[in-house]
């Protein structure tokens, strides 16, 4: 098995770490959320120019006066997550970024339903996303069952790597920030680990197999994990501090 980092640049853009960002077809009431609703959720791209600070102006922040306890779901998938922390704490500031338009559409069909005022999204790649947060702004981060790229020519696809949590992740936490990963996939858990072990910003905070094998309460079960459990893989739970 080969372990390490893959090369994760070319030049100065990023290699892809997701698939397509289309899958199914879009019914009209998708559409209709798209077009309508997509707005009041998404963070446009131009904002980038002029820095996230300008978000807690009010903007686009959810509530200005909490920028304290911001948390980011990076790869949301179909939004279930994310939505139900969201909802459950309703006194922090939720952002997540997804570039799989069924999945933002997913999400919203639930915002419609139950508008959140404490959540924004965005379908950019969170390596481009971040640049627009100042440093030391999340107190937590989650990635739940990251595409694990299996073939080996893929590796250098795979979103985790020690650059990735140390170049990008690291500047925009806090000390002593929460990063959450989860998978179900052998040979990426063993990747994962061998990336945490070279960061020197993250420490695994695991004292029994407890730690990695039993996933809190009340959590939210993901896409992927369900998908995982019901065909007999089982996920590990990794609860990383941020240095
Ligand atoms: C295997 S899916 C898991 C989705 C969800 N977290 C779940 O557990 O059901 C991984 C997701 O990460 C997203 N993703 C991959 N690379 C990303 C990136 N660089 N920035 C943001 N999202 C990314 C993909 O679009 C995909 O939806």
């Amino acid at each position: 098995m080969i372990e390490g980092s893959g090369e994760q640049e070319i030049g100065d853009r990023w290699i892809r770490s997701f698939g397509r960002i289309k899958s199914r077809k879009l019914s009209d009431h998708k559409k209709f959320l798209l077009k309508n609703l997509l707005s009041t959720y998404q963070i446009p791209k131009q904002v980038r120019d002029d820095n996230l600070v300008c978000i807690h102006n009010m903007t686009y922040t959810c509530h200005p006066e909490l920028v304290s306890g911001s948390k980011i779901e990076i790869g949301f998938g179909f939004g279930d997550f994310l939505f139900e922390k969201a909802k459950k704490n309703p006194d922090k500031n939720f952002f997540g970024c997804e570039p799989h338009l069924n999945g933002v559409v997913n999400l919203l069909a639930k915002l419609e339903k139950e508008p959140l005022s404490n959540l924004k999204i965005s379908q950019e790649d969170v390596r481009v996303f971040l640049q627009n947060f100042p440093d030391n702004f999340f107190d937590e981060i989650y990635i739940l069952f990251p595409d694990p790229w299996p073939k080996l020519k893929h590796f250098k696809r795979r979103l985790i790597t020690t650059k990735f949590l140390d170049e990008i992740l690291s500047p925009k936490m806090k000390k002593a920030a929460r990063l959450i990963i989860a998978t179900d996939h052998d040979s990426y858990k063993t990747w994962i680990l061998s990336e945490i072990l070279h960061s020197k910003k993250f420490f695994w905070l695991a004292n029994s197999k407890k730690d990695w094998q039993i996933f809190p309460e009340n959590w939210t079960k993901t896409k992927y994990q369900k998908k995982a459990e019901n065909e007999g893989r089982i996920p590990i739970i990794l609860n990383l501090i941020h240095q």
